[in-house]
C-alpha cells in the first residue's frame, strides 16, 4: 500500500507510523508535516532509513505542496495533522480554525484531485461535548462541541461528510479518547503530570479535578485506526475508547504514586473556561465490526510511559525547552535541512 500521512510527526501520527513499518514493512509511506512546535522528528528515528519511508515539511492548508507530495492513485491520506490542544485553542482560536477546518477542506480537495482511494480522517470524542453522567457518545449522537478545539473539529468532520456526500469521496472518521503513551508533547495533563513530578515541580489541577476522561493507550489507538482503514465501511464513523474512564485527580494520584510522590504537589488552580466535565465514548461497534478491543490496562500502559518518560530526559528537555531543531542536529549529527525534508 501508499499511504500519505500527515501529522506523522506528532505524538499519535509517529506511533502509526512507527507501528505501520513494523507490521507491513513492504508499503510506502509519506509523512507530510508542517514541524510546528509539537511536531518532533526525532519520534521517527526508528524509521528514518526505512526504504519506504519519506518526510516531506510542509503545511496542509497549502494545495500546491499537496499535489506535489501526494502520489497520484495512493491508497489511503491518513489525516492526523491539527492543533491539538484545548487551552492553547482559548488562547488563540483563529489558528485552530486554519489548520483542522481550512487545512482539512484543502487536503480532501487534493487527495481527490490525486484520486487517493480511502480518506482516513482523525477526529475526537470532544466533537460531542460534555456528557451527564450517565450519557455515552455513540456514533449517531448530536454533535455538540463546547471549544474553539472541539468545533474546529466538529467543523472537520462536516467537510469530510461534506466531500463523501458531494464527490463520493471513500471516508472513514474515528473518535478517538484521551490517548497517553510515549512522546507526548508534556503540555498535556498526563505527560506534564509526569514530567512535572519526576522534576518535585507542582501540577496544576484545574477546578475540582473530578472532570472524566477516558484514558487509551496510544500503541491500542493505532492498532484499532490500522483496522479501520483497513476493513472500516466506507461513510461510517468509528469510537475507538480505552474502557477506562476515571477523574483526573485519580490519574494524577496513579502517577504520584508509581513515582512515589507527595499528593502535595497537586496544586489546584483556577479552572479552563468552558471546561467539559465528563467524555464518555461507547465504542461497541468497532468490537462489533471490526473485533478490535483495547489490550493495554491503564496501570500497564502507565507504568510504560513513566519508565519511557525517565529513560528519555533529553527529549523532554529539548521539546520543553522549544530548542528542538538543536538537539536534532546534536543528537544526529545532520541540520533538519539535510534530512528527507523538502
Ligand atoms: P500533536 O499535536 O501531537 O501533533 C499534531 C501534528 O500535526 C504535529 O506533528 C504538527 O507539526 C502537525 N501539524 C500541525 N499543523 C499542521 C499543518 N498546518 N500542516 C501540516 N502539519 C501540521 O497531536 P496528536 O495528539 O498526535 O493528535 C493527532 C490527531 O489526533 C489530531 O487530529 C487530534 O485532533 C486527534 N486526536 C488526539 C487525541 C489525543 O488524545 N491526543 C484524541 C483524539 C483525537
Ligand atoms: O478527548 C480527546 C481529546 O483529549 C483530544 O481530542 C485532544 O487533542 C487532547 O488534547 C485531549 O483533550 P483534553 O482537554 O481532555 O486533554 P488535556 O490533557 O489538555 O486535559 C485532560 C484533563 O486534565 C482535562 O479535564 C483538563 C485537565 N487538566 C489539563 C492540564 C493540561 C488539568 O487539570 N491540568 C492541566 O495542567
Amino acid at each position: 500500500m501508499k499511504l500519505f500521512v500527515t501529522g506523522g510527526a506528532g505524538f499519535i501520527g509517529s506511533q502509526f507510523i512507527r507501528d505501520w513499518v513494523k507490521r507491513f514493512p513492504q508499503d510506502e509511506i509519506i509523512n507530510f508535516d508542517k514541524l510546528t512546535y509539537a511536531g518532533n522528528l526525532a519520534n521517527l528515528t526508528s524509521v528514518e532509513d526505512h526504504p519506504g519511508y519519506t518526510f516531506v515539511r510542509g503545511d496542509i492548508r497549502h494545495s500546491e505542496a499537496l499535489l506535489e507530495a501526494i502520489p497520484h492513485g495512493a491508497d489511503a491520506v491518513v489525516h492526523f495533522a491539527a492543533e491539538s490542544h484545548v487551552d492553547r485553542s482559548i488562547n488563540g482560536a483563529a489558528e485552530f480554525v486554519s489548520t483542522n477546518a481550512l487545512g482539512t477542506q484543502v487536503l480532501l480537495d487534493a487527495a481527490r484531485h490525486r484520486k487517493v482511494a480511502r480518506f482516513l480522517h482523525i477526529s475526537t470524542d470532544e466533537v460531542g461535548g460534555s456528557m451527564h453522567p450517565e450519557e455515552w457518545l455513540k456514533e449517531d449522537s448530536a454533535l455538540k462541541p463546547r471549544s474553539a478545539y472541539a468545533a474546529s473539529k466538529t467543523a472537520a468532520e462536516h467537510l469530510v461528510r461534506a466531500a463523501g456526500e458531494t464527490f463520493g469521496t471513500d471516508y472513514v472518521i474515528t473518535r478517538t479518547s484521551n490517548n497517553y503513551g510515549p512522546f507526548q508533547f508534556p503540555e498535556k495533563l498526563l505527560p506534564l503530570a509526569i514530567c512535572n513530578a519526576m522534576e518535585n515541580q507542582s501540577i496544576p489541577v484545574y477546578g475540582d479535578g473530578m472532570q472524566v476522561r477516558d484514558w487509551i493507550h496510544v500503541e491500542d489507538n493505532c492498532r484499532a485506526l490500522i483496522s479501520t482503514l483497513r476493513g472500516g465501511r466506507a461513510g461510517h464513523t468509528y469510537h475507538i475508547g480505552g474502557g477506562f474512564p476515571r477523574p483526573n485527580r485519580y490519574v494524577l494520584e496513579s502517577i504520584l504514586a508509581m513515582l512515589d510522590r507527595p499528593k502535595s504537589l497537586l496544586a489546584p488552580t483556577k479552572d479552563r473556561p468552558g471546561h467539559d466535565r465528563r467524555y464518555a465514548v461507547n465504542f461497541d461497534k468497532i468490537v462489533r465490526e471490526l473485533n478490535w478491543r483495547p489490550l493495554i490496562s491503564f496501570q500497564d500502559g502507565l507504568r510504560q510511559t513513566i519508565h519511557w518518560y525517565k529513560d528519555n530526559q533529553q527529549w523532554v528537555k529539548s521539546v520543553r525547552s522549544g530548542d528542538y531543531l538543536n538537539y536534532y542536529k546534536e543528537q544526529y549529527g545532520q541540520s533538519l535541512s539535510q534530512s528527507k525534508a523538502a
